[in-house]
Parts: C-alpha cells; sequence; structure tokens
C-alpha cells in the first residue's frame, strides 16, 4: 500500500512516502480499514523528531486520528460491516499502545483497528470532520467540560486558540455558552478565531494579553470575586503561565493539557493562595467524549476549520503547518 513511514527520528525528510509499504493483515476481531481522511497533530512532531525519555519501535506510520471505511472484517467480529463509515479512537484502551505512535496510523492508504477502537461515524457527517476529532477535540472537550466544567457563566480566555486543541477549546465553549476570548499569533488567525465564534480576540505577539483582559474585564480583585476572566486555557507553558495567573479571577480556573512551549515555567504561587484558583490538568480523552463530538457535528452545532486536503505525497510538508505555525485548525491528509 501507499504509506508515509518513519524509519528514523529526525525532521521533515525523514518522512518517507512509499508505494509499497506492506498492507496491514487483518486478525480475527479485527477490521481494515480503507483510510478516507487522517488528520495531524502536534503529537505527529514529537514523534518524528523523537521524545527526550521515549523509545519508539520502528518503522511507524504517524498519522493518529483516522476516518474510513470498513473494507475487511475478521471472523470474530460483531455489528460491523463491509462499508461502515468509522472513525477509529486512538487509543487501544485493551492491549495499550496509540494509533500513529506505536501502532501504525493514518498517513497509509489502510489502517488495520481491534473492533473495540471503532467509533461509528454518523450519517452526513464527512470523514475530514471526523477525522479532525479525537486527540485534539477529543482532549480540548474533556479539558473544557469534564475537568473544566465551563458554562455560560464563564469567561474564558483560550492560548494558542488556532491551532488544533485551541479551536476545538474555542467552539466546545460556545457550545456550552460561555463567552470566549481567542488569542493568536497573526491577524489571519485572528479573523479565524472570529468566523468560529470567539467573541474577542487579541494579538498577543503586538499587545500584553494581560492588560487586554484588565480592559475587557477589569482587573482581578483579589477579595472580591471580580474582574478578569474565570477559566484560563493554557497548553502552552512557557512565559505564558504567570501571564495567565493574572488574568484570572478568585476561584478561577486555569486549565491544562500539554507545554507546547515548555513545561516547567517560572511559577508565582502568591496568584494561586490569594486568588485561590485551581490549577486542572487534564490528559487525553474517553470514548464519551468522541460520541458528544461526532453529535456535535451532525446536529450542525460545530464545524472544524480545516487546512487542506493535502494528498499522502506532500503529508510531510503538511506537518510543516504545525511545525511552524502556520495552521488554523486542524491539518487534513487524505489518502
Ligand atoms: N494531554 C493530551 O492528551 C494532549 C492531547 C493533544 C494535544 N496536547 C498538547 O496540546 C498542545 C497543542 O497541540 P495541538 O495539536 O493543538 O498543536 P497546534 O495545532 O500546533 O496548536 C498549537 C498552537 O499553540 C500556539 N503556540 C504558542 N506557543 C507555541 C510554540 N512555542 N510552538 C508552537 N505553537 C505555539 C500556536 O498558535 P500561535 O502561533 O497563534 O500562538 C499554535 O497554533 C501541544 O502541546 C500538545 O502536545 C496534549
Amino acid at each position: 500500500m501507499k504509506a508515509v513511514v518513519l524509519y528514523e527520528h529526525g525532521q521533515m525528510d525523514k518522512l518517507i512516502y512509499e508505494e509499497n509499504f506492506a498492507d496491514p493483515v487483518c486478525g480475527p476481531g479485527d477490521v481494515i480499514v480503507g483510510v478516507k481522511a487522517t488528520s495531524l497533530n502536534y503529537h505527529d512532531l514529537f514523534t518524528r523528531n523523537g521524545m527526550p525519555g521515549i523509545t519508539l519501535k520502528l518503522p511507524i506510520i504517524c498519522g493518529l486520528d483516522v476516518a474510513g471505511e470498513i473494507i475487511e472484517a475478521g471472523a470474530e467480529v460483531k455489528g460491523w460491516s463491509i462499508g461502515d463509515a468509522v472513525l477509529i479512537d486512538p487509543r487501544n484502551r485493551v492491549e495499550g499502545g496509540l494509533v500513529g505512535e506505536t501502532i501504525h496510523g493514518g498517513l497509509a492508504e489502510y489502517c488495520r483497528a481491534p473492533q473495540h477502537q471503532l467509533v461509528k461515524i454518523p450519517d452526513g457527517v464527512s470523514f475530514e470532520q471526523a477525522a479532525s476529532l479525537p486527540v485534539a477535540y477529543g482532549t480540548a472537550h474533556r479539558m473544557m467540560v469534564t475537568r473544566g466544567q465551563v458554562d455560560a457563566d464563564d469567561k474564558v480566555l483560550v492560548l494558542g486558540a488556532s491551532g488544533g486543541v485551541g479551536t476545538g477549546a474555542v467552539l466546545i465553549a460556545k457550545i456550552f455558552g460561555a463567552e470566549v476570548v481567542a488569542c493568536g499569533s497573526t491577524e489571519a488567525k485572528l479573523d479565524a478565531l472570529t468566523k468560529i465564534g470567539a467573541d474577542h480576540v487579541i494579538n498577543y505577539k503586538e499587545t500584553d494579553f494581560v492588560k487586554e483582559i484588565w480592559n475587557l474585564y477589569d482587573k482581578p480583585h483579589r477579595r472580591e470575586y471580580a474582574g478578569g476572566v474565570t477559566v484560563v486555557v493554557n497548553f502552552t507553558g512557557g512565559e505564558t503561565w504567570v501571564q495567565s495567573m493574572r488574568c484570572l479571577r478568585r476561584g478561577g480556573r486555569l486549565l491544562t493539557c500539554g507545554a507546547t512551549e515548555s513545561y516547567n515555567p517560572p511559577t508565582d504561587l502568591r496568584y494561586v493562595w490569594s486568588f485561590e484558583f485551581d490549577i486542572r490538568g487534564s490528559n487525553s480523552w474517553e470514548r464519551e467524549d468522541l460520541t458528544a463530538l461526532l453529535d456535535y457535528l451532525s446536529e450542525g452545532r460545530m464545524e472544524v476549520p480545516i487546512a487542506g486536503p493535502f494528498p499522502l505525497s506532500r503529508a510531510a510538508e503538511a506537518l510543516r503547518l504545525i511545525e511552524d505555525r502556520e495552521v488554523i485548525g486542524k491539518v487534513i491528509v487524505t489518502p
């Protein structure tokens, strides 16, 4: 089959497009999915580059989020048929492992998956939209809903709002009725964020986002439950960590699911106790996050902004959009 294969860690040239990679073999409890769409994530950069302290078995086919049609089903498969439109949940919760990292993923014509990882794509939802969901939007959903408990009373500041998790956080906060302030680094990103429903946008490269929040909502008051925002979404870390705390109202929630810039930022405990913050971590997603998101798509309550689609032969180049921070929403490859 045609596939994009990583034989060794490194830069863009290590993602090798080939036309004769071995087809996956269907086990009795497995299906083979003809891949219609896969989406790329910041995680693919970690996999491509190699992560300190983590050894991956190579070669591997990247691409964590896979949507397509069942083209073959093993003898023990029940409830699924050839031709069904499915999303593969990237987490193998039975044997362990992650599609696109330890299990061959979506940058290929075909992908094998055990039946317990399959999620039905509702009628009317495109493969591109479905493939946008699991890693970025699934994580955003758990962070905003289960962990963050965002609702219509919230004023939510989202940093890194233009990317995968970021656009997910904005769209989900809007579905739950919150007021959203979205930060981005270019005017094009801010335009896109306004189009998807952000109530306010801030170019944090040009202005101090802390002061912009104080202009919008008044400076947080330590002794009162007033001023500032009630929720900050920060998966950037680095210099933005303490700045985020300066935007939060007393009793607010600082939500994080990653550290794109750095994972050991300076912190300032005075803000944590004075303003009685909750710092809430969130990791990954559960199956109900994916089904809820598919429902939002099928009910027309959400549309994921998409970059591409790119053909398989240009997947390495598509990942460059994420690397160079040029992406808005999700990068889609259609094998
Ligand atoms: N825990 C989990 O289960 C989980 C799951 C998914 C993702 N994550 C993490 O969440 C983060 C975002 O993932 P993603 O796939 O949404 O990435 P993405 O699509 O590349 O979006 C990240 C956004 O953050 C902003 N940013 C700020 N500082 C950056 C920096 N130093 N390098 C790159 N971008 C920077 C960029 O927007 P501007 O240029 O506008 O600032 C960019 O659009 C990553 O750290 C990822 O590892 C964690």
